[in-house]
């Protein structure tokens, strides 16, 4: 019980490396929150942790509405009176790419940018903006950002999406130099290629999949080797640990 008596956000919870985040902070302890704008997934992922016999709330949550976050803040404090642990996880990537151009910056219409922008690195800091100062009040928390590979090294073919993941590191680097004396901790995660549905399609394509099995450990990696990291990190055992930029990637950024 790595996390008894602890209330983690996590948003895009209703899928992927969210959704076994939800599942495993859950099981260690945490009331879990899950901040995802499918009802259907967010739904059907509180009752698979509820009928484990654990605590969860979903609330149907836009990361890129500002209105929306604040009252998903407001109703959490509510509920459960403080918020330990964000992790701020959701994400539009290859999967949206019929709806959002992942191209380089010559293909990519300004209105694509903004939009894949206003979630993956604005949804961040509007979940940041209004959890931190409940963090401040209780003079403690964790905070977990999801980057990407992409946000560390240059993978091309998706240059919107690269530049809101390389956006999310620095902004981890300057929230953690800026609220560790609170006693609030900021860390960020870089995931190589997870095999969850963002990048299903992607996979289904053999030679491309040949290309993600080059790394050290040759193979992609599963969502729940995301959670364990993200687990170590929201937990007190990472209590000295701040303002990392981790990859969990198989060593793909090594070679
Ligand atoms: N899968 C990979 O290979 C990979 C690699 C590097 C980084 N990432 C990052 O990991 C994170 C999780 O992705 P995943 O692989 O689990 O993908 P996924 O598509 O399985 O899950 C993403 C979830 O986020 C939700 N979401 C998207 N936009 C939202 C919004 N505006 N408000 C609320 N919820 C929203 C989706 O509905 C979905 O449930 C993302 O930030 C992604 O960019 C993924």
């Amino acid at each position: 019980m790595r996390l008894a008596g602890k209330t983690a956000i996590i948003t895009g919870a209703g899928s992927g490396q969210g959704k076994a985040s939800a599942l495993l902070f859950a099981e260690q302890g945490a009331k879990v929150v899950i901040a995802e704008w499918n009802e259907e997934a967010g739904k059907q992922v509180e009752k698979e942790i509820i009928d484990a016999g654990n605590e969860a709330m979903f609330f149907k949550t836009d990361i890129s509405n500002e209105e929306n976050v604040q009252e998903l803040v407001s109703v959490v404090q509510d509920k459960y009176g403080r918020i330990d642990i964000l992790f701020n996880n959701a994400g539009i990537g290859f999967s949206s790419r019929s709806k959002y151009t992942m191209a380089s910056i010559l293909e990519t219409p300004l209105d694509d940018w903004n939009s894949i922008m206003g979630i993956n690195l604005n949804g961040t800091f509007l979940m940041s903006k209004y959890v931190i100062p409940v963090m401040i009040e209780q003079g403690k928390g964790s905070v977990i950002n999801n980057s990407s590979l992409n946000g560390i090294i240059g993978v091309t073919g998706a240059d919107a999406y690269t530049a809101s993941k390389g956006g999310v590191v620095a902004l981890t680097r300057v929230m953690a130099a800026d609220y560790g004396k609170h006693n609030i901790r900021v860390n960020c995660i870089c995931p190589g290629a997870i095999n969850t549905p963002m990048i299903s399609e992607v996979l289904d394509i053999p030679e491309i999949a040949k290309n993600y099995e080059t790394g050290p450990l040759g193979r992609v990696g599963e969502p729940e080797e995301i959670a364990g990291a993200a687990l170590f990190l929201a937990s007190d055992e990472a209590s000295y640990v701040t303002g990392v930029i981790l990859p969990v990637d198989g060593g793909w950024s090594t070679v």
